[in-house]
């Protein structure tokens, strides 16, 4: 899978996929995170992307041309399954929306800054918008690194079978159950006995009625359906 990232501030994004599991997907091939820097299609000397909003007293709107021409650049060379927008008023991201994206082959993430971009990009360019969370973060960077990060650790063979994805809180629609490890009693402090009895299926059961006790406490929203 290939993910093409357009930004003001590639300085931002290149540390998060520069280590840990994303960094050994690419290594291993089988992830490709592109970084582009919106300046190089920017106007004049100062390579502007960016101008004053019509009507509004204060902020600046990252205008059009730019991010059509970088977007442009990019579908010559292939085609798209998506070209999305990181906004807060996008679409919640959650665990089935990873899944679905990890599915795809290309997909383009625009990152916003300032105001926000030309609503005209939404409409013409823009086939999805993405939301982390109803709060506002200075710039679409953070939250990109978040999708492409939950996307790029649900790719076949990016993790090995000991923390399958398929594990996850949220894969289920569940939380997780606790987990524990060495040493099985620290200072008093001891590990459940059933997770060293050995017994697979009572281990099974236990972990299960944990993840549903959690889930109950404090995700309840989750167990609507
Ligand atoms: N850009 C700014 N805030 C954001 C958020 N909460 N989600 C996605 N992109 C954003």
């Amino acid at each position: 899978m290939r993910i093409d990232i357009i930004t003001v501030q590639p300085n931002l994004l290149s540390g998060p996929f520069s280590h840990s599991i994303i960094k050994r997907a690419q290594d291993k091939g089988l992830f490709e995170v592109h970084l582009h820097d919106l300046r190089e299609y920017g106007k004049g000397k100062h390579k502007q992307v960016d101008d004053y909003a019509f009507g509004m007293d204060a902020g600046m709107v990252m205008q059009i041309e730019p991010i059509e021409k970088c977007i442009d650049v990019l579908k010559v060379e292939r085609d798209y399954d998506e070209v999305i927008y990181m906004t807060p008023d996008g679409i919640q991201f959650d665990q089935p929306l990873a899944n679905r994206l990890s599915l795809y082959k290309n997909l383009i993430i625009l990152c916003g800054h300032y105001k926000g971009i030309d609503e005209r990009i939404r409409e013409h360019i823009i086939t999805m918008e993405i939301s982390i969370g109803d709060f506002v973060l200075s710039g679409g960077e953070l939250a990109a690194a978040v999708v492409v990060d939950a996307i790029g650790r649900l790719l076949p063979g990016v993790l090995s079978n000991e923390t399958s994805a398929l594990f996850d809180s949220f894969q289920d629609g569940l939380l997780a159950p606790p987990v524990y490890t060495r040493p099985s009693d620290y200072k008093g402090w001891k590990v459940p006995e059933i997770l060293l009895s050995g017994n697979g299926a009572a281990i099974k059961d236990w972990q299960e009625a944990k993840a549903l006790e959690r889930t109950k406490e404090r995700r309840p929203d989750l167990l609507k359906d």
